[in-house]
């Protein structure tokens, strides 16, 4: 069954410069037995679009992903369940998707932004079909990691300039990407247009938002960090330098913050002085060795992530309104807000082409 789907998404995949059909050649070194051997894609207008090492590459050149294709070849594991033994990427997907991993039986699933895999390798083993896209070379170390476990499709490319069938998806999920594309409004939408009607759509982004009256006071204190100086430098470098950079600083704070960490209203503070990822007390069940590595990878990714946006409940929740999807569930969870939200059987208005807008990075 999986495998007329995979055909059915391989055959209906249009240029994302043009939106007509492709054509495939395959080169004379084809690998059989991956699910796609080596070759090109061309459509109609010219242009060409390369497989190589079994994954479709619809970018060209660099992007501002880039850094997150390092962050992903370098540490690939080191947040997968499967890695570490625990279940936090499960218990947060399951958060998210409102229903056990289970529910997913008989779905089609797209993943959009996945990274090194540490939901890939969960939605795999329990939907019908899989189907990823990821901007940046993070694609490599995803297959890596996953193809072993099911068959499934992945490809490079932007989920706003995307090759995937429109109204197709019964599910489609995005977590921790959104916030770092260039205008995550598009990207909402974006992704919407993949979801069948009927369908759902799982999304997450950074927020200011706080719970309590004191924290929203407080948010306002959010600018007086070092995290912003240091990020300003190291977003604008080559992305190797700049993680040697983030392992030197994570080497240097690291044991201050591991003492500052065990005293909440300590840390508060230190934590704005010394801008490092520290997770010793978030997950005291795991090997330090292990949280020392998260701690490098979360470092480098909070430091050198291009874009950085953050939307309250409310603003997520509206926009998916003003979409026409119906918003199960929009709150406050994981790393800022956690939205669920069902496109409606009839009358949506998603297929059109979205043009990308783009804004400034903050
Ligand atoms: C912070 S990582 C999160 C990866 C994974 N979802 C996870 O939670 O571990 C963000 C991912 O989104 C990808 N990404 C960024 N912009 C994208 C876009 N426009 N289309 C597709 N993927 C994108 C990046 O390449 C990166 O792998
Ligand atoms: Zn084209």
């Amino acid at each position: 069954m999986s495998s007329a789907i995979f055909d059915d998404v391989k055959g209906s995949l249009v240029c994302p410069r043009h939106h007509v059909a492709l054509s495939y050649e395959k080169r004379f070194s084809a690998r059989e037995g991956v699910p796609w051997p080596d070759g090109d894609m061309t459509c109609s207008e010219g242009c060409r679009w390369a497989i190589g090492g079994g994954i479709p590459r619809f970018v060209s050149g660099t992007s501002y992903a880039s850094s997150f294709g390092l962050q992903w070849n370098r540490y690939p594991r080191t947040e997968l369940d499967s890695y570490t033994g625990k279940s936090y990427s499960r218990q947060r997907l399951e958060r998210c998707l409102g229903t056990p991993l289970e529910s997913l039986q008989g779905k089609v699933v797209l993943e959009c932004g996945s990274g090194a895999g540490r939901f890939t390798e969960l939605l795999i083993q329990h939907c019908e079909a899989l189907v990823c896209i990821d901007l940046s070379s993070a694609v490599d170390a995803n297959f890596r990691n996953c193809r072993p476990i099911h068959p499934y499709l992945i490809m490079q490319g932007d989920i706003n300039a995307s090759p995937l069938p429109l109204q197709y998806f019964d599910v489609v999920v995005c977590l921790g990407v959104i916030q770092h594309t260039s205008n995550p409004e598009g990207t909402l939408r974006s992704l919407a247009r993949h979801v069948k009607p009927g369908g759902h759509l799982i999304v997450d982004h950074y927020t200011r938002e706080r719970g309590s009256k004191l924290g929203r006071l407080l948010s306002h204190l959010d600018y007086i960090d070092m995290v912003h100086p240091i990020r300003a430098v190291l977003k604008r470098m080559k992305p190797e330098n700049a993680m040697r950079a983030t392992n030197l600083l994570t080497a240097f704070c690291d044991p201050i913050r591991r003492r500052t960490s065990k005293i909440r209203a300590v840390d508060k503070v230190a934590r704005r002085l010394f801008p490092t990822a520290c997770y010793y007390t978030k997950f005291p069940d795991l090997d330090p060795k292990v949280v020392y590595e998260m701690n490098q990878l979360d470092t480098f990714d909070w430091l050198t992530d291009y874009y950085k946006y953050f939307r309250s409940s409310k603003q997520i929740r509206t926009f998916l309104e003003s979409l026409g999807l119906e918003v199960n569930s929009c709150q406050l969870g994981g790393n800022g807000v956690e939205a669920r939200a069902t496109v409606p059987r009839t009358g949506h208005q998603l297929v059109t082409p979205a043009a990308p807008e783009h804004r400034h990075a903050v």
